[in-house]
């Protein structure tokens, strides 16, 4: 049999260069190995949107993404994380064996608590609910983003206490990050995300990747001046796209002295023909609405039936099934 694999994203906003590294293009080289569940994170979407038209053209968007991206449905399990609610009442199961000083350690809640202080109690439980969405389905590997590492390790220890009380029932779970992409830098250097507004996005337009990239922060060393371009912004986000060939002789303009307007003029022309291909795709999709509806259903479909078996059994096992 093959093994499982289990991850989703959140439909909070345009995805970038980072998900599409980080996790998007993991599902996709994955999913001829792995049996693989990828679904909509729109449960945990909600502990910051509340606006019912944003949140649905978001679900959506994203939907269309992943199968411009290239998730092929016929492989995948793609779907809504909401149309198995099953996830939620493991959720609250795990919270009864989860006590708040472990949950309080989490990065998330820390960071949110920093920036806000009303902060809302769905933030705080995020880390369980995405232990029920893993393992429920039983997943081997998740991949994921570094910054996704502790939740699977938070994951992970739900599933031994919950083992530890109610006999074997979970498997234990491993992240898949790759170091080349673990943290992809955004136009400021620091890790590209939606909530920093430092993005390329990932369906950008020609002018939107001009626009980007011209903004990407530089130093002030001269255009002839030799560069380490393991330092440079441009470079690192250059090399995602570059093959071995291309990534050498990029590397050597750097060190010889190259100047950021050439470098940012060769990333654009780079990032253009490298996306391009998935915007074809993604307007396919766009026009196809209703057949984008119908993958998530019948993914939906096929994952609820082994996430209620095992629901059954997460019962049968706390007593609930008399
Ligand atoms: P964002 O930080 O933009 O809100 P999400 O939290 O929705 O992104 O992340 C979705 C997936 O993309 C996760 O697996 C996350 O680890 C990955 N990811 C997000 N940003 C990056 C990045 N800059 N580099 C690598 N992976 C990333
Ligand atoms: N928490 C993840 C993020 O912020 C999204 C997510 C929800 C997820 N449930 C998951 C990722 C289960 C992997 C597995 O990006």
């Amino acid at each position: 049999m093959r093994k499982k694999l289990v991850s989703g994203i959140k439909p909070t906003g345009t995805l970038h260069l980072g998900n599409y590294f980080g996790a998007l293009k993991q599902f996709v080289d994955l999913q001829n190995e792995y049996d693989s569940n990828i679904f909509i994170a729109d449960f945990h979407a909600l502990t910051t949107i509340q606006e019912k038209e944003v949140l649905e053209k978001n679900i959506i968007n994203i939907a269309t993404d992943y199968l411009a991206a290239g998730i092929d449905p016929n492989k995948v399990n793609l779907f809504k994380q909401s149309d198995i609610p099953e996830v939620t009442q493991a959720a609250w199961i795990f919270n009864c064996i989860t006590t708040m000083p472990f949950l309080m350690r989490a990065h998330s809640f820390k960071d949110a608590e920093a920036k806000d202080k009303e902060i809302n109690v769905g933030v705080f439980d995020y880390p369980i609910l995405m232990a029920a969405d893993i393992l429920l389905p039983s997943a081997d590997v998740v991949p994921v983003g570094k910054d996704q590492k502790q939740h699977v390790e938070i994951t992970r220890d739900i599933a031994e206490k919950f083992n530890r009380i109610y006999g074997e029932t979970f498997k234990l779970p491993k992240p898949i990050i790759l170091e080349e992409t673990e943290t992809v830098p955004g136009i400021d250097g620091r890790k590209m995300s939606k909530s920093y507004g430092n993005i390329i996005p990932l369906f950008a337009t020609d002018e939107e990747i001009e626009k980007a990239v011209m903004s990407i922060r530089t130093d002030s060393k001269a255009p002839d001046e030799p560069k380490n371009p393991d330092e440079v912004i441009i470079y690192q986000i250059h090399k995602l796209i570059l093959n071995e060939e291309e990534d050498k002789k990029i590397r050597g303009r750097y060190e010889s002295g190259i100047g950021y307007k050439e470098a940012k003029d060769l990333l654009i022309k780079d990032l253009k023909s490298f996306i391009k291909p998935m915007r074809e795709k993604r307007e396919y999709w766009v026009n196809n609405p209703q057949k984008v509806k119908r993958i998530l259903k019948k993914g939906a479909k096929k994952a609820k039936k082994e996430i209620s078996k095992k629901m059954d059994e997460v019962r049968n096992k706390i007593g609930m099934n008399l």
